[in-house]
């Protein structure tokens, strides 16, 4: 009889399960929008696809084949429309980030990224916005200078002894060494090694992998957080191997502040931060020193690695515009516009360059999932379709960048449409409405400016100074919420002799 009742039980379980979401989905007033058959009753559909980790593409594909409104899990739909990017995500919108964000924070803190609080969301924002200014830009740039000035050394040495290298690799070494010397006045060393020190890129690429998984059971998360957090291999014990790293940088950064031996001429980020707090600690706590100094080397280096890595091989695959490119930097040096080495300024000058940046931006966006979010109360109407409170509903940048009515011929990386459309400011709103790397509204990237300083450091002198020549046609990508490139090898020679 007992073990009757052990067989029948979790079989009762199950059958009231299936029924449930049957009768859910076709209750739902949602029911009629189209999209993948076991993706109406379970989320297991879409995170057996995430977990192939080529999500970007089927995500494209799925609005090819059912239109801009497509479900991706029970609840969850992804969407397709340049006047619903508006609704969704425009300023003041409410809107705030779905529980999948929840995968991304320890279960009992709150960061920037991750906060679905849309007041204390905001209330951080405001407290830290202006340490990621353009104006800020300048106090940074001589951090970046250094970096890219080892880069190019680096990279010397692999023309001068013909090795073959990982670019996408080498990029990573080089945003994280940039986003180290801004957070903490201090290289992680990743340009001098050139391999993982201490596990820092694999736990960080744990830490995706768990939260882009888990986060579609966000439920879940608190009760594995605390078992896997104790392990070092998985992606909870990366997140933990980063707070700490981030905690000992405070640590050591607070008793040089103290024993008053650092006198910088340059101010670090994290010695910005310490200013404004002892100035006024109630605002300025030292959670946010913590949370604000680990957004920025979780939300700071795969993303400026992917994207410079985009930059590289979308123009060493258009030789026509890497002409282009050249050209116009050649003739800024012979009008005295820019020196051998441009400074970030010079660069914002460059018409052509700029249209590089944003065409292999689209064309490559560093993060590839839709940016789930929470309608409101009250509900929200979205591409002619009232959708309830409570629905989630997201954009996936992949899917707005190769939306063919926006971006017509949108596999090709074009520079020049950007610089076309500037002729015809309604066409360039339509395409600016569709463009979202940095996401959009008051969750767009913090980071913005500082990745493109970063990047406008870098391109310049690596294109003017190296020939890139990969050793495949295509390369293999990987999304774990940021889609990085997995085999960017390449052979470097030296174009010009070492800028002075
Ligand atoms: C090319 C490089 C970068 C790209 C493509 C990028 C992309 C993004 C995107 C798409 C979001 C919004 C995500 C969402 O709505 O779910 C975001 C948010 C964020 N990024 Fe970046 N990012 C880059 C570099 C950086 C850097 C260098 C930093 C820090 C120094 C940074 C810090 C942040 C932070 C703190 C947030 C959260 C903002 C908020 O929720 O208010 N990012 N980024």
């Amino acid at each position: 009889m007992q073990s009757q009742i052990i067989i029948f039980l979790p079989l009762l379980f199950i059958t009231l399960q299936i029924l449930l979401r049957i009768s859910k989905s076709l209750i739902s007033p949602l029911r009629s929008i189209p999209g993948p058959f076991w993706s109406r009753f379970s989320s297991l559909w879409y995170f057996n696809r995430l977990r192939h980790g080529q999500f970007e593409h089927e995500n494209i594909q799925l609005h090819k084949q059912y239109g801009s409104i497509v479900r991706l899990a029970p609840n969850h739909y992804s969407i397709s429309d340049a006047s619903s990017i508006k609704t969704v995500y425009g300023t003041g919108s409410k809107f705030a980030k779905s529980a999948w964000y929840d995968g991304w924070k320890h279960p009992a803190q709150w960061t920037v990224f991750a906060d679905r609080d849309i007041k204390r969301h905001a209330g951080t924002r405001k407290r830290f916005t202006s340490l990621y200014s353009m104006s800020s830009l300048v106090t940074y740039e001589p951090f970046v200078d250094h970096c890219a000035d080892l880069f190019a050394y680096r990279l010397d040495e692999f023309a001068a002894n013909g090795q073959t290298l990982n670019l996408g690799h080498w990029f990573q070494c080089y945003a994280f060494d940039v986003i180290g010397n801004i957070t903490f006045g201090e290289r992680f060393g990743f340009l001098d090694q050139g391999y993982d020190i201490d596990g820092a890129i694999t736990a960080l690429q744990k830490i995706l992998i768990y939260s882009t998984l888990v986060g579609v059971y966000p439920e879940w998360h608190p009760r594995l957080f605390g078992i896997l957090s104790r392990i070092k291999s998985s992606g909870a014990g990366g997140r933990a191997y980063i707070s700490k790293f981030v905690q000992d940088k405070i640590r050591v950064h607070e008793k040089t502040a103290r024993a008053g031996t650092t006198e910088p001429k340059t101010q670090n980020f994290l010695e910005k931060l310490m200013l404004a707090r002892d100035k006024d600690p109630e605002k300025v706590t030292d959670y946010h020193l913590f949370i604000m100094g680990q957004s920025n080397v979780v939300a700071g280096s795969d993303t400026t690695a992917i994207s410079l890595s985009s930059i590289i091989w979308h123009l060493v695959k258009y030789p026509d515009a890497l002409r282009k490119l050249r050209g116009e930097i050649d003739e800024f040096t012979a009008a005295g516009r820019c020196g051998t080495t441009p400074t970030f300024k010079e660069t914002q000058e460059m018409p052509y360059f700029q249209a590089v940046m944003k065409e292999a931006l689209r064309l490559h966006a560093a993060t590839g999932l839709p940016m789930w979010r929470t309608v409101p109360d009250g509900g929200a109407e979205i591409h002619g379709r009232f959708f309830p409170a409570g629905t989630v509903v997201g954009v996936n940048t992949w899917v707005a960048h190769y939306d063919e009515r926006v971006f017509p011929d949108a596999e090709r990386f074009r520079p020049e449409r950007w610089l076309e459309a500037e002729g015809s400011p309604e066409r360039l709103k339509e395409m600016n409405q569709m463009y979202m790397p940095f996401g959009l509204g008051s969750r767009t990237c913090l980071g913005k400016h500082i990745s493109i300083l970063e990047m406008s450091k870098v391109i310049p002198r690596l294109v003017q100074e190296f020939d890139f020549v990969p050793l495949r046609k295509t390369w293999k990508t990987e999304n774990f919420w940021f889609v990085k490139p997995l085999d960017f090898e390449v052979r470097v020679q030296r174009r010009k002799s070492p800028a002075v």
